[in-house]
């Protein structure tokens, strides 16, 4: 073949629809998405009446505008199916029908959520969709759902192999494209037959284990994979702990990608099974593993302590980040500082963002309060050779320093005080990404010093705390008052 020839072989073939989406899936999910979903707190407990007064408070306190879109409906929202094989909605819970939820919700700027299950029942026994993925597809369609979650319950056997699982969940996916709506794909089959070797070819986000528990680190026989079997976890359970969670996260989260997520289970911020520094901790751990950031809190009694953080804006910029990167565990220890359940440990996390910052998270799983170190040679540990990075200086900015004080976020719930608007940085406004390329100083959190070229970051972590920091290269060259250390509090 000639060489003009072979150019064009090479140009065509790239140019065939084969590589013309930009993204895995569709072009949804770009970031991880946000959002607010029942189960958490209310499981079966689900109507109409729930899902429009979250989103009427989401929209108050200004959850909606901090990012938070999606109105996802969990399970148990049905009564089967009519005589034509058409999924039917409780019209007790739902006495308007479900396309007048998604009109509402879509009228004060949400997407809404639907949920099924890829198997004859949902893990609650309503009605499931294997077998009845196209009909399904276009009821949904017809109600103008914006994301559909899949669960994995009574599956009639079809997994054991990730080509079994991945042939039934591709069939919905199919599906909902064949209607024509754009319809963010949220898989949920518990990391089983190891999703993220293969459902970024087929969903927006896949769960990569059990159901979230709302405890820091109780171990629980019913989530027996610790994390120490690596990605091999044979059987997933449920009541796992956050700790739990980052531990079998930190085997599988690389393989995340733009448009196809991992998800760690919704949050649990709000819910009363953890103390302030533990919900922080699970925030923002949640933000820099790149999990969708689904809420799973009572909205309408929120508090000022969960409000503040889950507006975090400096936070959520890490989650949001153009880059999509997820960050990596760069070490794990374990100390004598155990808490009742006999779990202690200390972990650094480190990931690149977007523009040539980094986001470091020293977590303290111990149960006492404690100074943690970690080297740039750490944080910029590369496979090969020294990383250039560490012979630079870099600006520390603290995530959590700048967080909205209770006071101003109880006026907020109260509405005595001032509007949201004027507090949050609003993404309806401005995006993410304008935001961070702009340097929007919300997003960067608070300078609280500078670690110098071969230097060490030198944190005070609260138990079961986080210090987390996002480092941008220096262009003034602060001296430190001793060679590489951290002047703190600057
Ligand atoms: C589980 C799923 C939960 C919730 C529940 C509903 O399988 O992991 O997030 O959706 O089913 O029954």
């Amino acid at each position: 073949m000639r060489h003009s020839s072979l150019f064009t072989a090479i140009s065509t073939l790239f140019a065939s629809p084969k590589y013309e989406a930009k993204y895995p899936i569709n072009d949804l999910a770009v970031t991880p998405q946000m959002g607010w979903n029942n189960w958490n707190a209310f499981a079966c407990s689900v109507n109409e009446h729930l899902l429009l007064s979250t989103a009427e408070k989401l929209n108050v306190v200004g959850l909606r505008d901090a990012g938070y879109k999606y109105i996802v409906l969990d399970d148990c929202w049905s009564v089967g199916r009519d005589g034509k094989g058409n999924l039917q909605y409780d019209p007790e819970k739902f006495p308007r029908g479900m396309k007048y939820v998604a009109d509402q919700l879509h009228s004060m700027g949400y997407l809404f959520g639907m949920y099924s299950d890829a198997g004859s029942y949902t893990c609650a026994n309503y009605a499931g969709s294997l077998g009845y993925e196209e009909q399904d597809a276009k009821t949904f369609a017809s109600w103008e759902i914006d994301y559909l979650k899949y669960d994995n319950c009574f599956n009639e056997g079809l997994c054991g192999t990730p080509k079994i699982s991945a042939d039934r969940f591709r069939v919905m996916k199919d599906a909902l494209r064949a209607t024509g709506r754009s319809v963010l794909y949220a898989m949920c089959n518990w990391g089983e037959d190891f999703p993220w070797r293969w459902a970024h070819t087929i969903a927006n986000s896949y769960r990569m284990g059990g159901d979230i528990y709302d405890s820091f680190s109780r171990p629980d026989a019913r989530c027996p994979c610790t994390g120490e079997e690596g990605d091999h976890c044979s059987y997933a359970g449920s009541h796992c702990s956050v700790m739990n969670i980052l531990n079998k996260a930190a085997y599988v989260v690389h393989n995340s990608k733009i448009g196809a997520w991992n998800d760690l289970d919704m949050l649990e911020v709000g819910n009363g099974g953890m103390d302030d520094e533990e919900y922080k901790t699970h925030f923002s751990m949640w933000a820099a593993l790149k999990s969708p950031l689904l809420m799973g809190n009572d909205v309408n009694t929120i508090d000022a302590k969960s409000l503040s953080i889950l507006s975090n804006p400096a936070v959520l910029a890490i989650s949001q980040d153009p880059a999509g990167i997820p960050v990596s565990r760069m070490w794990r220890y374990y100390v004598n500082d155990t808490d009742a359940y006999g779990q202690g440990e200390i972990q650094m996390w480190s990931g690149p963002l977007f523009g040539g910052d980094q986001v470091v998270v020293l977590l303290n799983g111990g149960n006492r309060t404690r100074m943690m170190n970690a080297t740039l040679e750490e944080i910029f540990c590369h496979e090969m050779g020294i990383a250039p990075e560490i012979k630079e200086d870099w600006n520390i900015y603290d995530l959590w320093a700048n967080r909205m004080d209770a006071a101003t976020a109880q006026s907020i719930i109260d509405g005595t005080g001032l509007a949201p608007a004027d507090v949050y940085y609003n993404v309806t406004k401005l995006s993410f990404k304008d935001g961070l390329a702009t340097g929007n100083p919300t997003l960067l959190g608070k300078l609280i010093g500078m670690v110098e070229a071969d230097g060490v970051i030198k944190r005070e972590v609260p138990r079961h705390g986080v210090a987390m920091m996002r480092l941008r290269r220096s262009k003034t060259r602060l001296r430190a008052a001793s060679a590489h250390q951290v002047p703190l509090g600057l």
